[in-house]
């Protein structure tokens, strides 16, 4: 049987870094609101000469070494993101051509802050029916280039980063399965409006916050039911929670649904804020630098974001 499995994982953030200190200066905003509310405490934003296909090209560097593959195994790239460079191409192609690779499909996929789980379900597919052998699968966004810094419960929130995954076909379990989902009704509680297209004004982030906070916990609930049901597996069984990092206090909702501790949960969005797509690989390098995700461990990944999407990733590591 073949299995898809994780080989090589890399990550980077943009030098640049926003403390909620910082926003005090320039927003009627406090550190302690922020802390409280989000458990952010800082973001890293990318410089006037970056680029998401910078971050995209930096964090799939390091995936690939970590794995210890040549760039010509490669043979599909699979970016998520929401903020690529130009309308197109795709922060695949870009990345394609920065990493000197010839001749491999490339495309981008966009599901917001579910993008990454999007991603990696398409290239288990891939993997699976061995339609591909070596898939770079990316996170990567600049959402501070869509962000109103005027609006404070905006402002507050978005960071950007970028993170990869080389997924290998094996004859090792790796992941267990996938569950991606979508319901489009719901677009005016969180949407990029585009009415000032024509006057170019910079196109930003709207959201009606507390209602996707209330959205976003109740289907989270779900999402774990239905990874482990599908696996037959116990709550008790899952070593860490690697979740896509909106608010600390939707990170600590699901956690308590887990019935499990926060140790078990890697948390970075204290350092990080919401990078969107880039946030679950970000947060699953984190976790393996830190020594705390070794082989074997099973870990649930789960996102929810813009459109709305959402999803989950069971994975032995
Ligand atoms: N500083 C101080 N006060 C603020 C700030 C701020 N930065 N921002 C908002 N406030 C005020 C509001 O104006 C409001 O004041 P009022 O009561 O006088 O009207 C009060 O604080 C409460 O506002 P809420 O929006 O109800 O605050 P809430 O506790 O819900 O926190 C937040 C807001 C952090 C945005 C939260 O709702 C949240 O995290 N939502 C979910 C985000 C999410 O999961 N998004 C999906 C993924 S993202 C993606 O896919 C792109």
């Amino acid at each position: 049987m073949i299995f898809s499995k994780i080989k090589g994982v890399g990550s980077y953030l943009p030098k640049k870094v926003l403390t909620n200190k910082d926003l005090e200066k320039t927003l009627d905003t406090t550190d302690e609101w922020i802390t409280s509310r989000t458990g952010i405490k800082e973001r890293h934003i990318v410089g006037s000469d970056e680029q998401t296909s910078d971050l995209a090209f930096e964090a799939a560097k390091k995936a690939i070494s970590n794995a210890d593959i040549s760039t010509e195994e490669i043979d599909l790239i699979i970016v998520a993101t929401t903020t690529p460079d130009k309308i197109f191409p795709s922060i695949a192609c870009n990345v394609q051509t920065k990493l000197g690779i010839k001749n491999c499909p490339a495309f981008d996929i966009q599901a917001v802050c579910s993008g990454f789980i999007y991603g990696l379900s398409i290239a288990d597919k891939f993997i699976k029916t061995q339609s591909a052998k070596n898939i770079l699968v990316i996170g990567a966004d600049s959402m501070s280039k869509i962000t109103d810094y005027t609006d404070r419960s905006n402002a507050i929130l978005w960071g950007d980063g970028g993170g990869a995954v080389i997924l290998s076909s094996s004859d090792q379990q790796g992941i267990l399965s996938t569950h991606i989902h979508a319901d489009g009704q719901h677009e005016e509680l969180l949407h990029v409006p585009n009415n000032n297209i024509k006057n170019k004004i910079k196109q930003t982030i709207t959201m009606q916050g507390s209602q996707v906070f209330k959205i976003a916990v109740n289907t989270l609930d779900k999402i774990v039911d239905e990874a482990l049901e599908a696996n037959n597996l116990q709550k008790k069984d899952i070593d860490w929670l690697v979740p896509h990092q909106a608010n600390i206090r939707i990170l600590e909702a699901t956690a308590k649904k887990l019935q499990m501790s926060m140790d078990k949960v890697i948390v970075t969005i204290d350092r990080h804020g919401n990078t969107s797509a880039a946030s679950i690989p970000l947060a699953l390098d984190e976790g393996i630098i830190s020594g705390k995700i070794k082989p074997g461990h099973l870990i649930l990944m789960e996102a929810f974001g813009g459109g709305f999407t959402w999803g989950s990733a069971l994975i032995r590591f």
